[in-house]
């Protein structure tokens, strides 16, 4: 089936990839052209630089691709393209260009949703690793449990009911002056910090496997004003290090919960909070606990890039699910809806 390039530009990253397909994922380039120093002074993406810094780069990034990979236009089979969900300025730049690329190549379209294209980094990773199992995407943006039926059949066990993890790492790390990405700056705070010294809130819901971080979220926050109204000092590292307790403890029992309310025998990790020590290590042994096999795509496929997408626009090229050039970008979409 030879290769497929691949674009992601969903949020605050222009990526593109050469993978090859045959006999397994091959990975032939993963270009990241990282908007990070660009935000950094807003402590958050700003939607409209994010658009306009994707148009300034995609074109270089598609050429380093194609160059990193040793291969030309005529080597690829099928352009794979994240159309949701995202920032929809910056999903229009990947999705525009792609069209125009498969137009002009004469090659299928591959329409990709990026919480599944985070899931299908585990194939790239681990091989071995088969539907049916139950994946966590915890990321900036998303939080969803998805129960993988098939390849491209899923089902949404939880979800988040206010904020993403990712989202709550970025804001706890502003607030305690660590810098953006809060997820990088928190876990390295914390290893300096006690995780247990402080009890931040753990939502549970009676009814469901959902998850909710704004209370844990403001939780911090109200102690912060409280220490800085007394004038005393604050302990940086401790916060830091009991906060990722508090988060990565739900998310890792829920995820278990989830996969022995549906009966698989595999879990796995995926999307940028994925990345994070704690909560690949607690999932690790709560899944041996439970007897459970675990799965974790490498640090560099847990964060946005380009490479997860080709891995699950292959699965839709293989079935010929093809997107036409009347293909839109949406900011939301729920997971096997296109
Ligand atoms: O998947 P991703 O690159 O983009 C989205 O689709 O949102 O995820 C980015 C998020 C950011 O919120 C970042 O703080 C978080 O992933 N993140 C981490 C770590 N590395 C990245 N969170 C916790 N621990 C980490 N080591
Ligand atoms: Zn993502």
């Amino acid at each position: 089936m030879g290769h497929i390039l691949a674009i992601e530009s969903s949020c605050d990253e222009t990526a593109c990839a050469v993978v090859g397909c045959e006999g397994g994922f091959t990975v032939k380039s993963n270009v990241i052209a990282s908007q990070i120093q660009l935000h950094q002074i807003f402590g958050g993406v700003v939607p409209e630089i994010a658009s306009r810094k994707h148009i300034e780069s995609i074109s270089f990034v598609v050429e380093q691709a194609l160059d990193e990979a040793g291969v030309d236009f005529g080597d690829i089979s099928a352009i794979a393209v994240t159309y949701a969900p995202g920032l929809v300025g910056s999903l229009l730049v990947g999705v525009n260009y792609a069209k125009a690329l498969a137009f002009a190549l004469k090659k299928p379209l591959l329409a990709v949703h990026h919480i599944e294209a985070h899931i299908a980094a585990n194939y790239v990773s681990s091989p071995g690793l088969a539907p049916p199992f139950v994946c966590l995407v915890a990321s900036g943006g998303h939080c969803t449990v998805a129960h993988v039926r098939d390849w491209a059949k899923f089902s949404v066990l939880a979800k988040t009911r206010d904020d993403a993890p990712g989202e709550a790492f970025d804001k706890i790390a502003r607030v305690l002056g660590l810098g953006y990405p809060g997820g990088p700056a928190i876990q390295e705070s914390a290893k300096k910090g006690d995780s247990n010294a402080f009890a931040f809130p753990r939502v549970h819901f009676e009814d469901s496997f959902d998850f909710s971080f704004s209370g844990v979220k403001t939780s911090v926050i109200n102690m912060l004003h409280n220490l800085k109204q007394k004038n005393e000092e604050i302990p940086v590292s401790d916060i830091a290090a009991s906060f990722q307790q508090a988060v990565c403890g739900v998310l890792a029992e829920r995820l278990i919960e989830c996969a022995l309310s549906v009966g698989v025998k595999n879990i796995a990790l995926a999307g940028g909070v994925a990345s994070n020590a704690l909560l690949r290590q607690m999932t690790k042994s709560m899944a041996e606990a439970n007897s459970l096999g675990f799965y974790c795509p490498e640090p560099v496929l847990c964060t946005d890039n380009a490479v997860m997408v080709a891995a699950r626009g292959y699965f839709d090229l293989e079935a010929r699910k093809t997107a036409g050039y009347d293909l839109n970008a949406a900011a939301t979409r729920d997971l096997g809806d296109f």
